[in-house]
């Protein structure tokens, strides 16, 4: 008996947009990546609720296992701003070699989806982005779902 067919990939959600004061935060801080192992350049800008904006980007080092990524310098940033709740979050990824392919989604890595679960509600957006622009938007619970949060510990 042969195995059944996989299950289809859903599409990737659908963009929504973000502010374009977030998106260019994101993509400033991009800039300012230190990543010259992956030459991978990661770029994070978060929004909390009375619109203040921080921002975070990757940060490598020559001992690989002790660099940091963009989303947890920007949550870095945040508390240290003396912030605790993310309402929406643009992460832009690419090569910083504009001649290769840099198609793919910089969805946060399972690490960083737990960083932001811990200060996000199960609503906040999540835009992942390209230099060019928002490529899809996620909820928290889409990334992270049944999750373990804060919630778990109040007892
Ligand atoms: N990286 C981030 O900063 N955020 C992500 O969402 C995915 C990956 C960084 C980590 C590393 O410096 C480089 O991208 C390649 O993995």
């Amino acid at each position: 008996m042969s195995a059944p067919p996989p299950a289809p990939v859903p599409p990737h959600p659908v963009p929504t947009p973000a502010s374009p004061a977030l998106f260019t935060a994101a993509a400033a801080a991009r800039l300012h990546a230190h990543a010259p192992y992956s030459r991978f350049l990661v770029g994070a800008a978060l929004r909390t609720a009375d619109g203040t904006v921080f921002v975070g980007a990757n940060v490598e080092n020559a001992a690989y296992p002790q660099g940091q990524c963009a989303e947890a310098s920007a949550i870095g940033a945040m508390v240290a701003g003396g912030a605790k709740r993310i309402a929406e979050i643009v992460v832009i990824g690419a090569p910083a070699d504009p001649n290769v392919d840099a198609s793919g989604l910089c969805t946060p890595c399972g690490g960083c989806r737990q960083r932001l679960r811990e200060f996000s509600a199960p609503d906040t957006l999540i835009h992942v982005a390209g230099p060019e622009g928002v490529r899809a938007t996620f909820t928290m619970d889409q990334l992270l779902p049944f999750s373990f949060g804060p919630d778990n510990l109040s007892f």
